[in-house]
C-alpha cells in the first residue's frame, strides 16, 4: 500500500523527560493508533541560541546565527501537524521555547506554517496556566496556524489521561489538510494587519504574499469564512492601508 502518512511533530519545552514529556507521549500514542507517523523532540537536546536582534530576517531573510534552529524549523515545516508542550516556568511558558520562537520571527511576516493544524499542551503545579496558554496563541496567531485547541493538566489533574477527545479538533484539522478551518476574528485582523504591511511597507513581504496569492484575500485561501467575516476582513484591510503607508511616502 502506498499510502501517504501524515506526520506530526510534538515539541517538549522542558529539560526534563517528566510530566510534559509524559502528556507528549500520551497524545503521541494516541496519534500513532490513529495511523500517523510521529516525531517527538525536546528543544533542550538542541542547540538554540538568543535572537540578536539584528532584524535581518525580517528584512532581508535567512539568520547569521549557526545553531540547530533552521533544522528544527524545518522539521515543523514539513510536519503535517503540531503539537508544541511547555511546563509552566513564573505563569509562563519555559524561557528555552520562548527562545525558539523570538528566533522565527520572520514567520510573523511571511508564514511558511500557515493553517498547519496545531494543538497546544501546557502543565504546571498549580498556576499560571491561562496565561502560558494565551502566550503561545498569540504567537500561534501570527504564525497563521490553524488552531487545534489546548489540553492542560495541574497538579491534582496529572494523572488525568489524556482522552481522544481532547484531541478530535486538532485530528478533524489535519485530516482536512488546511482546509475549512473557521478563522475568529482576532486571526483574520491579524492576518490583514500583515497583510497591509506586505502590500505598503515591506517589499520581502509583498513579493511572498503576491506569490502565495495572499494578497488579494481576507484570509488563507482554503478557510471557511462567512459573509460577515469576509467583509470584516477586507474592511480592515482597506482602512490599514489608508493608515498604514508606504514608508518612502511619509
Ligand atoms: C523555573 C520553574 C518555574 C515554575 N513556575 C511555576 C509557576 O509559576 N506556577 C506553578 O504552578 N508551577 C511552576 N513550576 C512547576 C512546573 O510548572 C511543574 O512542575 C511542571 O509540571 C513541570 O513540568 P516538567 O516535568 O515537564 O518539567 C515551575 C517550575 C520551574 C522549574
Amino acid at each position: 500500500m502506498n499510502r501517504y502518512m501524515k506526520k506530526i511533530l510534538l515539541i517538549n519545552a522542558s529539560n526534563r523527560k517528566k510530566n510534559t514529556y509524559k502528556l507528549l507521549t500520551s497524545i503521541e500514542n494516541i496519534l500513532k493508533n490513529k495511523g500517523y507517523e510521529t516525531e517527538l523532540i525536546t528543544l533542550y537536546d538542541y542547540k538554540i541560541d538568543y535572537c540578536i536582534g539584528c532584524e535581518v530576517c525580517i528584512l532581508k531573510g535567512g539568520c547569521f546565527i549557526k545553531d540547530d534552529v533552521s533544522s528544527i524549523m524545518s522539521k515543523i515545516i514539513e510536519s503535517d501537524g503540531l503539537v508544541i508542550g511547555t511546563p509552566v516556568y513564573l505563569n509562563n511558558m519555559s524561557g528555552i521555547l520562548k527562545t525558539f520562537i523570538d528566533r522565527t520571527c520572520s514567520w510573523f511576516h511571511r508564514s511558511p506554517v500557515a493553517q498547519k493544524p496545531t494543538l497546544l499542551l501546557a502543565n504546571t503545579q498549580g498556576s499560571g496556566l491561562k496565561n502560558t496558554l494565551h502566550s503561545i496563541e498569540e504567537v500561534m496567531t501570527q504564525w497563521g496556524v490553524s488552531f487545534g485547541g489546548t489540553i492542560s493538566r495541574n497538579g491534582r489533574s496529572f494523572n488525568k489521561p489524556i482522552e481522544e477527545k481532547e484531541l478530535s479538533h486538532f485530528i478533524k484539522l489535519i485530516n482536512l489538510d488546511g482546509k475549512k478551518y473557521s478563522p475568529k476574528f482576532k486571526e483574520i485582523y491579524t492576518y490583514n494587519v500583515q497583510r497591509t504591511l506586505a502590500r505598503n511597507v515591506f517589499e520581502k513581504d509583498k513579493e511572498y504574499w503576491e506569490d502565495n496569492g495572499w494578497l488579494n484575500r481576507p484570509y488563507f485561501p482554503g478557510a471557511k469564512l462567512n459573509t460577515i467575516q469576509k467583509l470584516y476582513g477586507n474592511g480592515i484591510y482597506k482602512m490599514l492601508c489608508k493608515v498604514i503607508n508606504p514608508i518612502d511616502e511619509k
